[in-house]
């Protein structure tokens, strides 16, 4: 196992990873950390569950089981719960859904107790400062939101039915744990729509309009990655060193995101989480066929992008290439890895195109993609059939 700091922010990764986690809670503190560990519901029931158990032993931690989406209500809860405990570090052990709750419980846990509209308040005011009284190690048992990276929490306003995204310093984790043990026993499916994530995230950080040289090099480290154990995927022969993979690409493309925030496949997405259900992943991936194909065949008058359209173009290019050599076989990789791994394709979603497009215009990072969106183009763009429709003719 490596011990690795990429930036600031500590990574400890590699088989074995569990046993390495105490180490990571070593902090300034003079006594022993008051330990909280937030958990999914189904915690006690995976394979690797006693191993986290023993590894947290000596901190006696309390375990907080984090049930349903991450809503303002749920943060609410927790950071009160938090508040109460005095919790000095907060572990996360789940996907994005946990890790998030965690920290955004943990980043609103000074101060007054929180009550669901502060939580939305504080989404809306702006970046939460750095250094929350509970610091927060995050540790993925899926492979794909990269949220263990990120400064942002996603929140879902069901009331409201929209997505909502705390943000800022303060919501970053001090450090994560990368174990590719902790994928075992995950289905196809979930390893399929986290891979689709970490897709998504790594080619939208790369084309945005606000992407940079790195998250342009985070970005496409993550579709390469992603890119190389696809097959491994979709044929269900994972073993260790790929799930490590699977884990390394989830992170690349979350340190991408950090930089450049994700686009218009999740602005896309959003849109058809709340209508459909559909996994995030999943939601995300069923777009980035066509947008990859869209994007690189972007004309100058529709370029979103200053850097101009040789820009959008080299940037796809160099997405597309460990995908499948050119975007349009780039983007038949990707649909035919959903329609292999089981996941409805978009034309087979039983959704209005125009009113998604409607919706999805109205999130910003829509207009974050290099090619301009607009509810007409957008529509008329996912009411096309699919390039796997026409080549399978
Ligand atoms: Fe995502």
């Amino acid at each position: 196992m490596t011990v690795t700091f990429p930036g600031k922010l500590p990574v400890a990764e590699g088989v074995g990873g569990i046993a390495r986690l105490a180490a990571l809670l070593t902090g300034p503190l003079r006594r022993t950390p008051r330990v909280v560990q937030v958990v999914g519901p189904g915690f006690t029931g995976r394979p690797w569950a006693p191993r986290v158990k023993d590894a947290l032993r000596a901190f006696d931690p309390v375990v907080v089981v984090h049930e349903g989406p991450t809503t303002p209500d749920s943060v609410a809860g927790l950071a009160r719960h938090l508040r109460a405990l005095g919790a000095d570090v907060v572990i996360a052990v789940g996907g994005g859904t946990v890790m998030d709750a965690a920290k955004a419980a943990a980043a609103l846990a000074d101060g007054d107790p929180p009550d669901a509209d502060r939580v939305r308040q504080a989404c809306a005011a702006g970046p939460v400062p750095a250094a929350p009284a509970a610091k927060v190690v995050a540790v993925p048992t899926t492979a794909g939101t990269g949220a263990e990276a990120t400064p942002f929490a996603t929140l879902w306003d069901l009331e409201h039915r929209r997505k909502l995204s705390l943000t800022g310093p303060g919501v970053r984790p001090a450090a994560a744990v990368l174990a590719p043990e902790l994928l075992a026993g995950l289905s196809r499916r979930d390893l399929a729509t986290g891979i689709l994530d970490a897709l998504c995230q790594g080619a939208e950080a790369s084309w945005s309009v606000r992407s940079t040289p790195e998250s342009i090099r985070w970005g496409t480290s993550a579709v390469t990655l992603a890119a190389g154990v696809l097959d491994r995927v979709q044929g269900d022969t994972l073993d260790a060193a790929a799930r490590l993979e699977l884990q390394r690409a989830a992170h690349h493309s979350g340190r991408a995101i950090a930089l450049a925030q994700t686009s218009s496949c999740h602005a896309i997405s959003y849109p058809l989480t709340l209508r459909l259900g559909l996994a995030h992943g999943h939601a995300c991936g069923v777009t980035l066929g066509r947008l990859l194909r869209h994007n690189h065949a972007v004309p100058a008058g529709d370029c979103a992008d200053p850097r101009g359209t040789g820009h959008v173009r080299r940037v796809i290019d160099f997405l597309a290439e460990p995908l499948g050599g050119t975007p349009a076989r780039a983007a038949l990789r990707v649909e035919r890895f959903l329609t292999g791994c089981g996941l409805t394709p978009y034309d087979e979603l039983d959704v209005d195109h125009h009113a998604v497009a409607a919706e999805a215009v109205t999130y910003p990072r829509c207009h974050d993609n290099p090619r301009r969106l607009d509810p007409v183009s957008l529509g008329r763009l996912l009411g096309e059939r699919s390039e796997l429709e026409e080549t399978c003719g």
